[in-house]
């Protein structure tokens, strides 16, 4: 079926006939809503949402680039400029002398936005000098991490492209259309920044439909309204870290069938009471939170169209816990925080949404709404609110103040919890009946139960262990599944546990399915459901050194090393400085028998990383193995 977007490089945000998908529907634009829904739109309209990405533009834009400014960075001089009416950024690009660039583009909108550069290929390139509005202030986004052409971060690089690593988040209906064959993009959106049909889906069947029964009393039969149990995930779609499996998000679909979903595991993303670390979006740790369990929404708290909350102050969180909702804790002000009410220390979000701030500006509130305990600080550094505000006050005093004002109810079963999952990411094997526990009781939600199993994956040759992941894979919530499957990875040589597995390549949910054909991939049937699933997950991330890598790693565990050589390459021109992808390459060389190669690209990347020995290791390796192979014997004349 013909895909009839148009072109993103002229698209202004203002035409939007016959904008068509191939399966999903077409997309009609914002602005045709406008004349029937003028309140939301209005609301919409100022929102972030609708700013979320756009063309540059001379009146909001005017401020940051005239008079011409120079900003030393990283030991280079760059130029902020408006030449011959063109935005520029002059700075180094790939070649090694300082060049202009056209600004195209802007994304994000307050407190800081980033611009965007088009490049050859359909690519477009984000630059790592960003404005603080604000401040009136330009700085560099990564801070003081200094980032060289040809690296994979470097604004002209790969994890800078905004194709791949921006779109699909600020705009509508973006598809990526990357052709491996000429390493290009034909990328295409509907509209740009989240317009209306982000949210509710491609809508122009439900315009035309109004407009030829106008007043009708019969339901329109072309509006599908937002299931509210989907609404979370909606939303969750943009504001969480995840993989992608398909090529777009499907509005109304269930959001596991669509994403892998970054959780709290040991590569400390979060802290283990589950509170952000990283820069993890709201989803996930509202997901966390109990009161995600007893049905509380973002609708609950945010306006959709403005995005705005829908009160302020204390007044947002008493509407509940001033005994309006059922099972709402009833929270008496004064009584419950201890500080003067005239001041920020009696927020309710002061402690239960403590901030964190990101891409250097940016403050962003925990959507966890954890309880501000220091004595988890005091025995496993994970921070509290207390002191986040009384920064000059030691982790002691904070804890005797929340003994004196808040005693036995400090003990929550959230602490232990913290506790458990923080000894379990050290590998203390200590706590793994904790750890089953968790994963079997319902009460604490399933998102802990997933974390529970992901945990358990370490210690999976115990048979209690095994039979709770084994009990994890019949759960009918798809991240358990998908966890309990990765868990099982390590015992994959069980035939029992392959057995068990074999039957979740025909999941009805596509996570699960892809994470069992990845976990079954050395003996992995290609003719099954979840192999498809894979094979298109990694087709679609086909720009991205990772998914070279992991494709890779796919044919290596099948011992395909010529194939897997290929995507090695790829991953290691396109990523020239990462560890694993350069080893991998030189262990695959040496295997085929090229070791004088391998040993010149390790060197090499002992030079370029000396504080990583991870390519010290495998050059060892290599060698004694070159050694041993080459010695004369015993024996020899
Ligand atoms: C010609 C007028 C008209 C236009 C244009 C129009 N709508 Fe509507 N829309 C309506 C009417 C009338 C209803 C109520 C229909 C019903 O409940 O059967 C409605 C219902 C809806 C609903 C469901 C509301 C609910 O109660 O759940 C959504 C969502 C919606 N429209 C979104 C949009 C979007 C997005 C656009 C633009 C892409 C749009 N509409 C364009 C007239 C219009
Ligand atoms: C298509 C992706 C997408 C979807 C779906 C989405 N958001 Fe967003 N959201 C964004 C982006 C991108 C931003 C940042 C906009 C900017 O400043 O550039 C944002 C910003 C926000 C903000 C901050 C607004 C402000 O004024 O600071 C809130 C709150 C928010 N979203 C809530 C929601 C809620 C609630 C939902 C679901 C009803 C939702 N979002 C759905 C992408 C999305
Ligand atoms: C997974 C979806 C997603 C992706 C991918 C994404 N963003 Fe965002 N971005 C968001 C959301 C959601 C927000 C709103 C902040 C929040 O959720 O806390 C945001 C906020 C921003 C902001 C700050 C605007 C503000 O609120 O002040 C900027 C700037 C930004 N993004 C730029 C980028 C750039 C550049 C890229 C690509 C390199 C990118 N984003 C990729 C979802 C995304
Ligand atoms: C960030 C996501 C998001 C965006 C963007 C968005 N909506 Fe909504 N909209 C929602 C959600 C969520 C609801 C609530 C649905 C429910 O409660 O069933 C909603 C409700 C509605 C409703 C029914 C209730 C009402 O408020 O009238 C209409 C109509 C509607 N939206 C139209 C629009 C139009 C028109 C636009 C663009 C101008 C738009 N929406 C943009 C998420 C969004
Ligand atoms: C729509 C109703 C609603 C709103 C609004 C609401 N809450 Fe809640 N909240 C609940 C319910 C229900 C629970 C009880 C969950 C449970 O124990 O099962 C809860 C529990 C909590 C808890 C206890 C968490 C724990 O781990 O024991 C905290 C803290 C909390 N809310 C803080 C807030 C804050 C802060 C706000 C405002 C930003 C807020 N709530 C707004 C309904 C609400
Ligand atoms: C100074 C810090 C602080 C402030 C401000 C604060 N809380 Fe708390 N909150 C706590 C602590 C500590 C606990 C755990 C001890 C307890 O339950 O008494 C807690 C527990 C809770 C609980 C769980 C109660 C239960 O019975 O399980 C809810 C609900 C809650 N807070 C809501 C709020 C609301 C609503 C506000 C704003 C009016 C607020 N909190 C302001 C520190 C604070
Ligand atoms: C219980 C209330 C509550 C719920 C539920 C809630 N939020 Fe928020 N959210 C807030 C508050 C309060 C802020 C801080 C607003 C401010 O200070 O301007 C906030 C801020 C944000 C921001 C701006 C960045 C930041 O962290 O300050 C985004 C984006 C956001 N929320 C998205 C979401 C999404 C998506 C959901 C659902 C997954 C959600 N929120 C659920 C209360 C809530
Ligand atoms: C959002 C910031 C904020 C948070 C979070 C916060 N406070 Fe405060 N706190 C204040 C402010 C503001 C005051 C009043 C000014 C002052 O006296 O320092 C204050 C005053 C106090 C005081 C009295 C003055 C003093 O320094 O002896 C104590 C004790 C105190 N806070 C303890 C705590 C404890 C314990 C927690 C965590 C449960 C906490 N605060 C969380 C902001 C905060």
């Amino acid at each position: 079926m013909a895909l009839l977007f148009m072109g993103i490089s002229n698209s202004t945000g203002a035409e939007f006939s016959n904008l068509e998908t191939n399966k999903l529907g077409v997309y009609a634009g914002s602005e045709s809503c406008r004349d029937c829904h003028q309140t939301d739109y209005d609301l919409w309209s100022h929102s972030h949402h609708a700013l979320a990405e756009r063309p540059v533009d001379a009146k909001l834009d005017q401020a940051a680039f005239a008079p011409t400014q120079t900003i030393l960075h990283a030991g280079q001089t760059n130029a902020i400029r408006i030449q011959n009416g063109e935005y520029q950024i002059v700075t180094l690009g790939l070649e090694s002398n300082m060049q202009p660039f056209h600004v195209e583009r802007v994304i994000g909108r307050e407190p800081l936005i980033q611009f965007i550069t088009p490049f050859p290929g359909g690519r477009y390139q984000v630059h790592e000098a960003s404005y603080d509005i604000v401040s009136n202030q330009w700085f560099y986004v990564y801070g003081d991490d200094i980032r060289n052409p040809g690296e994979y971060g470097h604004w002209t690089g790969r994890g800078m492209n905004w194709n791949s690593q921006c779109a699909e988040c600020h705009n509508t209906g973006f598809r990526k259309n990357y052709d491996a064959a000429t390493d290009s993009y034909h990328s295409t959106l509907a509209e740009m920044g989240v317009g209306c049909e982000a949210c509710h889906g491609p809508l122009k069947s439900h315009v035309e439909w109004q407009y030829a029964h106008p007043k009708s009393t019969t339901p329109d039969p072309t509006i599908s309204h937002l299931q509210p149990s989907r609404i979370v995930g909606m939303c969750g779609s943009c504001h969480s870290r995840t993989t992608d499996l398909t090529d777009h998000f499907e509005v109304g679909a269930s959001f596991y069938d669509q994403y892998w979903l970054d959780i709290l595991d040991s590569s400390e993303e979060w802290y283990p009471d589950g509170q952000i670390k990283d820069e993890d979006y709201e989803f996930v740790s509202f997901i966390s939170s109990k009161m995600y369990q007893a049905g509380v929404t973002c609708l609950d708290c945010h306006n959709p169209h403005s995005a705005k909350n829908s009160f302020t102050g204390n007044q947002l969180c008493m509407r509940c816990h001033g005994g309006g909702f059922p099972k709402a804790p009833v929270i008496n002000i004064a009584q419950h925080t201890h500080h003067e009410l005239t001041d920020h220390g009696s927020d309710c979000i002061g402690c239960h949404m403590p901030v964190t701030v990101y891409m250097q500006r940016q403050p962003r509130h925990d959507h966890g709404f954890t309880i501000p305990d220091p004595l988890l600080t005091k025995e496993l550094n994970i921070p509290n609110a207390c002191n986040r505000c009384h920064d000059k006050q030691t982790t002691d005093w904070a804890i005797n103040y929340t003994k004196q004002w808040y005693g036995t109810n400090m003990d929550r079963s959230t602490r232990n919890r913290a506790r458990w999952i923080a000894a379990a990411q050290s590998g203390d094997q200590r706590v793994e009946n904790h750890m089953i526990g968790l994963l079997e009781e319902t009460n604490q939600g399933p998102y802990w139960q997933a974390v529970a199993a992901g945990a358990l994956g370490q210690w999976s040759d115990t048979q209690a262990v095994q039979d709770a992941l084994l009990k994890g894979l019949k759960n009918k919530h798809p991240l358990i599944r998908e966890q309990s499957v990765r868990a099982l990875e390590s015992s994959i040589n069980d035939t029992n546990i392959r057995a068990a597995l074999q039957p979740l390549l025909h999941d009805p949910t596509r996570n699960v399915r892809i994470a069992v054909a990845w976990t079954l991939r050395a003996s992995l049937d290609l003719q099954t459901r979840g192999s498809f699933d894979l094979q298109h997950m990694f087709a679609l991330e086909d720009d991205q050194p990772v998914a070279q890598f992991q494709w890779a790693n796919f044919l290596l565990a099948r011992q395909q090393p010529a194939e897997a050589l290929n995507h090695l390459e790829k991953a290691t021109l396109w990523d020239p400085i990462s560890p694993p992808f350069q080893c991998a390459h030189a262990e695959v060389l040496d295997q085929l028998g090229q070791t004088d190669k391998a040993i010149t690209i390790l060197k090499q990347e002992e030079q370029a990383l000396p504080q990583s020995q991870e390519a010290s290791n495998v050059l060892a390796k290599i060698l004694e193995r070159h050694n041993r192979d080459h010695a004369p014997t015993g024996n020899a004349q």
